[in-house]
């Protein structure tokens, strides 16, 4: 079972993974919680490029490489052996965050970008994506009040950048309606961790 969280900036996805990860684990489930871009080593020193402030001039399909680079990576290092003992892997971002970001909010377009990663994942696609939905305002205001919480290349796109990784999520959710379920993030984070587990509950018929 591949699950993955999505989601824009201060959606709250990353704390809800962190609870929905250890109930399974306290029933018995054997899970790999990871996140992208990163997850293995190498992955990680191509997210040190790829999030880097000083790299203002990384080029967006070069970014968008660097992303799918990474994620092939990871794939081969940890997802797919994951996968194959059986065990749940839990994932922080994966493949629609290129598309919702660099297809969509930098305009390199959903099908090219569909298409690199088709060569990256040889066609990998979760079983269930949870969509944390919330508009761009209130996630980028959660993120300024959470001082622990570092700020990256991307954080520092204008409001409109964000806006259109939010419609671009949606869009992705519509036409991938066998595993997208859009959860409300701008709810109390009880409530967002119980309709979570409810899905989760849901996908592994528990
Ligand atoms: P991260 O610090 O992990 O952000 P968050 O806590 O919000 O998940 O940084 C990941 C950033 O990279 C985030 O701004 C989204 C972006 N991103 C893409 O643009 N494309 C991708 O394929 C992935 C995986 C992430």
């Amino acid at each position: 079972m591949f699950i993955t969280f999505e989601g824009p900036e201060g959606s709250g996805k990353t704390t809800v993974a962190n609870i929905i990860v250890t109930k399974l684990e306290k029933l018995g489930f054997k899970v790999v919680h990871t996140r992208e871009p990163g997850g293995t080593p190498i992955a990680e020193a191509i997210r040190n490029v790829i999030l880097d402030k000083k790299n203002t001039n990384l080029d967006p399909r070069a970014e968008a490489l660097l992303y799918a680079a990474s994620r092939r990576q990871h794939l081969i290092e940890k997802v797919w052996p994951a996968l194959k003992e059986g065990k749940i892997v839990v994932c922080d971002r994966f493949l629609d965050s290129s598309l919702a970001y660099q297809g969509g909010a930098r305009e390199l377009g959903v099908d090219n970008i569909l298409s690199v990663n088709m060569f990256a994942t040889e066609g990998t696609f979760p079983d269930l994506t949870l969509l944390f939905d919330i508009a761009p305002e209130d996630g980028l205001k959660r993120i300024a009040a959470n001082a622990n919480r570092e700020v990256n290349r991307l954080d520092l796109e204008k409001i409109d950048f964000h806006k259109k990784v939010r419609e671009s999520f949606l869009e992705l959710a519509n036409k991938y309606q066998e595993r997208f379920v859009v959860i409300d993030a701008n709810k109390p984070l009880e409530e967002v961790v119980e309709n979570t587990w409810l899905e989760i509950e849901k996908k592994l018929g528990l």
